[in-house]
């Protein structure tokens, strides 16, 4: 089966048709889906696929992904000069590697961790390896505990928030672990230290906190949920560990956020994730994991790939994969230091912000976040409007242009249907005045509907 999105185009003809100013030897028409028999001339497989592309949206208006959609031009020279480099050859690309392990160092001290002088960690494609990564070393240390104590352990569980990104639910998945999801109650859409608490026992192979929530942007309190996790330990004597999920968030608090307390300054907090090509900056394909320290990392998941003539330590999901992108991360890294990523999600903030004030401001909408955490935002119509949804709101706004996603909210909250609004580098006041124009342009047509034209089946889906 091809994985397909059940909304996606109906194919209904075989072949695809060139264009007739580029047509060569005759040749009108090249076939969909086989492999033709005969070469192309590359210009003209150039132009097809090309012109295929014209149909994606324009990233810099779309508000739905938190993935770097700009990069400057000296990073963009860097990348077209190092798509060659496969990062797993650390023998044949030692500079690549030298790079990869600075990252790791920064990160490591950037999050405080204590044992920085040996940062422990590695570069991953994205979050979700990352978290897999993370999730797996807590699942191998309390299994060699249990051993150790001669306990059973075919039950492990995981406690975190219903509110986690997918890539939770398929390591539980695919590493066979009971997740343990606290749902949302009311106005709490995220985890609470309370109730993260009730769902351990001792089965439970760590807790998940994650710094800026995928579905609004809010920060899960990762020091109340150490400190309830260090109160459960003095009551009851279990150890439970906690990952930070820090996809988003951990490339930004600690540049703007730094009173709060949420990285390796906590004991409890054994490993620490964010995707590279989030708030870190870069094109997609680059995440990042950081233990505190080498003894959080169990040694048995690390492989000695005997690998070009060298013996090399790795702890990966995947075995080749591109080293341009860790090296579009230093990029950033020197370039901008702390002052410059300071600069930049600060700048992020103040726009997320005055656009959340904005909305708020233009009448029918109710923030359900502010953009003071992460520079993200979800906001719901108010209760007395019943004519349109935030779904015919999204709908209007994708014929301007903007995409802007509407989903409803999880288990215990599914009455909850929300836009939500990712500001990420490039995206200015300036073109958040014309977003609100835009608003402002759609909202007439919707008041004057008699009945919602778009609802939750219909309408867009939850964009991780
Ligand atoms: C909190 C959180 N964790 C994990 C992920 C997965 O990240 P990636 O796309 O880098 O695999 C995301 C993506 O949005 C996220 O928001």
């Amino acid at each position: 089966m091809a994985l397909k999105h059940p909304d996606g185009p109906e194919i209904r003809q075989k072949d695809i048709s060139i264009d007739p100013i580029f047509v060569q030897e005759g040749r009108t028409q090249i076939p969909r889906h086989e492999m033709s028999e005969d070469e192309m001339d590359p210009d003209l497989a150039y132009q097809i696929i090309h012109d295929e592309l014209m149909l994606d949206g324009n990233a810099r208006l779309n508000l739905a992904t938190f993935v770097g959609t700009w990069m400057e031009p000296q990073a963009q020279k860097l990348a077209s000069e190092t798509y060659d480099k496969n990062m797993i050859d650390k023998d044949e690309y030692p500079a690549t590697a030298e790079i990869e392990m600075r990252c790791v160092n920064i990160l490591s001290r950037l999050w405080n961790s204590p044992d920085n002088d040996q940062a422990t960690g590695c570069s991953t494609t994205g979050s979700s390896e990352a978290c897999m990564l993370g999730a797996l070393a807590l699942k191998r240390r309390w299994q060699h505990k249990r051993k150790a104590e001669g306990k059973p352990t075919d039950k492990p569980n995981i406690v975190m928030g219903i509110d986690v990104q997918v890539c939770w639910e398929k390591f539980a998945n695919y590493w066979d672990v009971e997740m343990r999801l606290v749902p949302m109650e009311g106005n709490r859409l995220h985890l609470s230290a309370e109730e993260a608490v009730k769902l351990c026992d001792e089965n439970t192979i760590g807790v998940v906190a994650v710094l800026g929530v995928t579905f609004d942007g809010s920060y899960e309190p990762v020091k109340e949920i150490c400190d309830a996790l260090d109160d459960l330990q003095k009551r009851t004597g279990l150890d439970i560990n906690v990952h930070v999920d820090g996809a988003s968030g951990a490339m930004v608090a600690p540049f703007i956020d730094k009173d709060v307390v949420w990285d390796f300054r906590l004991p409890r907090v054994a490993s620490i994730n964010t995707s590279g090509h989030k708030y870190g900056l870069v094109y997609p394909g680059v995440g990042w994991i950081i233990w505190r320290d080498a003894a959080a990392l169990p040694g048995d998941l690390i492989f000695w790939v005997n690998y070009l003539g060298s013996n090399m330590p790795t702890f990966a999901l995947n075995f080749s994969r591109p080293g341009s992108q860790i090296i579009l991360q230093y990029y950033n890294f020197l370039r901008l230091g702390i002052e410059g990523y300071t600069r930049v999600q600060s700048s992020l903030r103040d726009v997320a912000m005055t656009l959340a004030e904005n909305i708020s401001g233009l009448g029918p909408f109710e923030l359900i976040t502010k953009g003071d955490e992460l520079p993200v935002f979800a906001f719901k119509l108010k209760d007395e409007i019943k004519n349109y949804t935030v779904f015919d709101v999204s709908d209007a706004l994708r014929s301007r242009g903007w995409l802007v996603p509407a989903y409803t909210m999880p288990k215990n909250r599914e009455d909850l249907a929300v836009l939500r609004i990712v500001v990420r580098q490039g995206f200015t006041h300036d073109l958040a005045d014309m977003l609100i124009a835009d608003m402002k342009r759609q909202l007439p047509n919707l008041e004057k509907q008699h009945m919602p034209m778009i609802d939750k089946d219909s309408g867009t889906s939850f964009h991780h």
